[in-house]
């Protein structure tokens, strides 16, 4: 069984696509790609049908970051059910999932992706879209740390 995996933050047109494409990156160059299924989503909506931010797509690629998702929403009835591993970004995220979460099923899904840290400890992964470069790159640094460190988490799970 594919372990299937969500990422999730407010607009999903800044954080969780750079999720979903720096954790794609890693499962490839380590050769398990074919035992994930990885997505993403936003709580919100306001960008469904928009592709990445410019600005995050832009810093992604000077890493070899390629995003290419479109934004979409996070669908309660759907995802909760479709997705073993549900990780929002920042404090916000997480208490908008926890109150669309009809059970304790559901709930046990729930995890903040700055809780996989090896490196940094930030406890959340920060919005960065009205902020500037650094922002970016930040998020990136944190995503990088955080996505390592998860795939190291669920190998060890089994
Ligand atoms: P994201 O960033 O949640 O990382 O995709 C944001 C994108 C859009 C907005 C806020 C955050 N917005 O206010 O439209």
């Amino acid at each position: 069984m594919k372990k299937r995996v969500l990422f999730v933050c407010l607009g999903n047109i800044c954080r969780s696509p750079s999720a979903e494409a720096v954790f794609n990156n890693i499962i490839k160059a380590k050769g398990v790609d074919g035992q994930y299924m990885v997505d993403s989503a936003g709580t919100s909506g306001w960008h469904v049908g928009e592709p990445a931010d410019a600005r995050m797509q832009s810093h992604a690629r000077k890493r070899g970051v390629k995003l290419t998702s479109i934004s979409r929403k996070f669908q309660p009835e759907i995802d909760f059910d479709e997705f073993d591993y549900i990780i929002g970004m920042d404090d916000s995220n997480i208490s908008n999932l926890k109150s669309m979460a009809r059970n304790g099923n559901a709930i046990s899904k729930i995890y903040k992706m700055t809780d996989f840290c090896k490196k940094y400890s930030y406890d959340e992964v920060p919005d960065p879209y009205y902020g500037g470069d650094s922002g970016f790159e930040l998020v990136l640094d944190l995503l990088e740390d955080a996505c390592e460190g998860f795939l190291e988490a669920v190998e060890k799970e089994g």
